[in-house]
């Protein structure tokens, strides 16, 4: 039983290793913390949401954060917006720049995205949603699949009739975050409806929220989801998958030691300054500081002097020597 819970996945054409995906999130998962997640043991890595309407009108940032690193596959580009015409040339926009996959984002409660209809706002409107999927997967060679929620307000159950919506429009997998939209990303998942929707189709549920080691993966995959997609337990821990890996198949995993950690912050550092540069690379590292030093030893203190950093090898002389301490 435990074995088959960790399984090999397949999405439309694409082969995953395992069924253990990263969650996308929004300034968290560009490419350097992508790289470190495949490393880490994920069957799939996912972007940050990219919007469809500032790829159409050319911007460069959002250009740019569709660049994916040879480490770090298969990977799916998550794009949003509420145009079918755009969301159809961001889907072969994303595959132009190597995408394995293109994800629809129709689940992000934030209002500045949701005013402009899209993200959860598509759960208000399946034909629209089915409008959108069928466009891009008629655009596309590569799978398009399709992350929401249970729905937009507590209690709902939508994720059954949208899992149907998705499927039907030709979507080659779905992403169900089992919280409403009203919730953002805390409170109870719901199994139960977790485990209506990945009923109600043939293609691939990940379940998605709360899963932060085998126990509450293991929780999902018995409701019936074919995988599982990990968003802040990866923050905290991007070879989470590994240990989540091993414990589906039974295994010890042994918590990654101080030095393993020290060792994927550096990397993580080098891969951020190899897309941003130097300075603004480590600056764009300081968010994630917090989290990957809790518990290290003198951790406080090189949180502190890491906001004053401008090169790596201040980095590396800074942690190695807090981590000694
Ligand atoms: C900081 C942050 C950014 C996020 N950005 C996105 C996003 O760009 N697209 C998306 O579909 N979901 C996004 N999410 C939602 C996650 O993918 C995931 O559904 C949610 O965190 C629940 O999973 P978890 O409990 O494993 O964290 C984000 C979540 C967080 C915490």
């Amino acid at each position: 039983m435990t074995e088959q819970l960790l399984r090999p996945l397949r999405v439309g054409a694409v082969q995953l290793a395992n069924n253990l995906a990263l969650a996308p999130m929004a300034g968290i998962t560009n490419a350097a913390f992508r790289v470190l997640a495949s490393g880490g043991g994920a069957g799939l890595v996912v972007t940050e949401m990219v919007s469809a309407e500032s790829l159409k009108y050319g911007n460069k940032k959002s250009f740019r954060m569709l660049e994916l690193l040879p480490g770090e596959r298969p990977a799916a580009i998550q794009v949003f917006g509420a145009d079918p015409a755009s969301m159809a040339l961001a889907a072969q926009a994303a595959e132009r720049a190597g995408a394995d996959m293109v994800d629809v984002n129709a689940g992000c409660p934030v209002k500045k995205v949701r005013r402009s209809g899209a993200g959860a706002e598509l759960m208000r409107s399946p034909l629209l949603l089915a409008d959108i999927v069928s466009r891009m997967v008629k655009s596309v060679k590569v799978p398009v699949t399709v992350k929401f929620r249970t729905g937009l307000e507590e209690g709902a159950n939508l994720g059954p009739l949208l899992a149907r919506v998705c499927e039907e429009a030709g979507a080659s997998a779905i992403t169900l975050h089992g919280r409403p939209a009203s919730q953002f990303h805390s409170g109870p998942v719901n199994l139960e409806h977790m485990a209506a929707a990945a009923a109600a189709v043939k293609i691939p549920v990940f379940g998605n929220g709360g899963v932060d080691g085998a126990a509450t993966a293991r929780t999902m995959l018995e409701a019936g989801c074919s995988g599982v997609a990990v968003g802040r337990a990866a923050v905290f821990n991007p070879a989470v998958f590994a240990e989540i890996a091993a414990g589906l198949a039974g295994r010890d995993a042994p918590a990654p030691s101080d030095a393993d950690r020290i060792k994927l912050f550096l990397r993580f550092l080098e891969l951020n300054a190899g897309i941003y540069g130097e300075e603004h690379g480590l600056a764009r590292a300081r968010k994630l500081v917090g989290y990957w030093l809790k518990g290290l030893p003198g951790a406080a203190g090189a949180r502190g002097a890491f906001m004053k950093l401008k090169t790596l090898k201040e980095a590396e002389e800074l942690l190695i020597q807090y981590t000694r301490q």
